[in-house]
């Protein structure tokens, strides 16, 4: 049986969703999953190894978890010696605007620029705004930011919730598939 690895840096929680989403499918592909929350592990080594790793975070200010970074770079060695993927967890990847979508692309360029580690595969997946998580200062300013850019969520009592599921999902699978194809090869 296939053994895989999740590592998960996330700030108010939807990437720690995201994360279990993925775990349960590659399960149900009958892998087993190893799950961890980066900054439970920060600067642990990994004992290995493992068959596939996925590593995903959010972004906030332009930066995905320090945490996360943290574990990448301590885990190089691991993560080179399995195919692995990164998934990036936010707002610009829910914009339909190539721009405004294109800082999505630039945050992930940046995590890699930074751990020097080259993920096989990127996966940027849209994140959601959860104006009850956030303290009044930040409910503002996303509220701010949210109609800067021309968003309709702007109902600060509510959570907005931009993920296709059903792509995290295909995300999950296609990977499993990917290791197979290679273990055939
Ligand atoms: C304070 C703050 C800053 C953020 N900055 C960015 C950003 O620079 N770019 C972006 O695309 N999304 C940004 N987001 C949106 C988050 O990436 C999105 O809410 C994501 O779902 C958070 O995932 P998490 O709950 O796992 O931390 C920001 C959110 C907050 C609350």
């Amino acid at each position: 049986m296939a053994r895989l690895l999740i590592v998960y840096g996330t700030t108010e929680g939807h990437t720690a969703l995201v994360a279990r989403r993925l775990a349960e499918v590659i399960q149900q592909e009958g892998c087993d999953v190893e799950l961890h929350e980066s900054k439970e592990i920060r600067g642990t080594t990994l004992k290995g190894p493992f068959d596939g790793v996925l590593i995903g975070g959010s972004v906030h200010a332009g930066d995905h978890q320090s945490s996360l970074r943290e574990f990448v770079k301590h885990n190089r060695d691991l993560l080179a010696a399995a195919p692995s993927a990164f998934f990036s967890v936010s707002l610009a990847a829910a914009e339909v605007d190539a721009e405004a979508s294109g800082e999505a692309q630039v945050a992930v360029d940046k995590f890699i620029r930074e751990t020097g580690w080259h993920p096989e595969r990127v996966e940027l997946i849209a994140g959601a705004l959860v104006y009850t998580q956030y303290n009044l200062f930040i409910r503002h300013l996303m509220k701010l930011i949210a109609k800067h850019e021309g968003r309709t969520e702007l109902d600060t009592s509510r959570d907005y919730d931009f993920t296709d599921w059903d792509a995290v999902e295909r995300f999950g699978r296609s990977f499993v598939q990917h290791l197979r194809q290679n273990a055939a090869a």
